[in-house]
């Protein structure tokens, strides 16, 4: 995530939601080449219209190196169903398109969707269960190492069911404020401290104008 001094991940009208330098730009694409599968939510996909690629030929034979498919897997998560079809990542098909959802989603939803994605996978009633989603992607489709790039709605799901290893987060030297502006874990959160998820700080990187953090979950 590429986060503001202020702790914002876009401007509060959603306008800007891309302001990290070429450098962490190039840091994402490094760490897709990391992963088996790259996960967003539904507002990222349709307001980045992100394809959520490899980055390109470089990042694609990292990929190999480590030990990975070409091309990394990529996951949706819209419990509604109510991802945008016109979306541009259903229009390249290089890598499986996997949509999570609910039973919220209607049956014309779902019917749409599985014309567009290879697979649409019901992981809960009303809420996506996190852990049982994540066990059926290691099972069916051999994901080890999955990269959430947001938002902070999908983040808070993560955090709140204990499944974030790593954050490796961006801070830009600039000021979005705006109360509705996202953060980077928004959703419903944890109301008290004991509750909180605790990281530690594992490494703090200044590479120009920015800081490269990575923050680890307590082994
Ligand atoms: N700076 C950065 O690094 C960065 C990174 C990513 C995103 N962003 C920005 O963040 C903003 C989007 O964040 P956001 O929090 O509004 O949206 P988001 O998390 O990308 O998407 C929210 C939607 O995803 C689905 N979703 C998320 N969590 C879910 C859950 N636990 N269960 C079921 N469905 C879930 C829902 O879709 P349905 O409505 O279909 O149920 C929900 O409406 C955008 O402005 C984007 O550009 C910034």
């Amino acid at each position: 995530m590429a986060m503001t001094a202020d702790g914002k991940i876009a401007t509060a009208n959603r306008a800007v939601h891309s302001f990290g330098s070429a450098r962490d730009l190039e840091h994402l694409y490094e760490l897709r080449a990391t992963a088996d599968a790259v996960m967003c939510g539904a507002r990222t996909v349709e307001i980045s219209q992100s394809i959520l690629g490899t980055g390109g030929e470089k990042f694609r034979k990292l990929r190999l190196k480590g030990g990975l498919a070409e091309y990394n897997l990529r996951v949706i998560v819209s419990g509604s169903g109510s991802i945008d079809p016109s979306a541009e990542i259903f229009k390249k098909r290089f890598s499986p398109i996997i949509v999570l959802t609910t039973e919220r989603a209607s049956a014309k939803k779902l019917k749409l969707l599985r014309e567009l994605a290879d697979e649409v996978k019901n992981c809960g009633e009303k809420e996506i269960n996190f852990r049982a989603a994540l066990i059926w992607l290691r099972a069916k489709w051999n994901v080890n190492r999955l990269l959430c790039e947001g938002g902070g709605e999908l983040n808070d799901a993560l955090f709140r069911a204990g499944l974030v290893d790593d954050i490796h987060l961006t801070i830009c030297p600039k000021i979005f404020g705006g109360r509705t502006a996202p953060t980077i874990s928004e959703g419903i959160g944890f109301s008290k401290l004991t509750d909180a998820e605790d990281f530690q700080i594992q490494s703090i990187r200044r590479f120009r104008g920015e800081l490269f953090t990575v923050l680890s979950r307590p082994k």
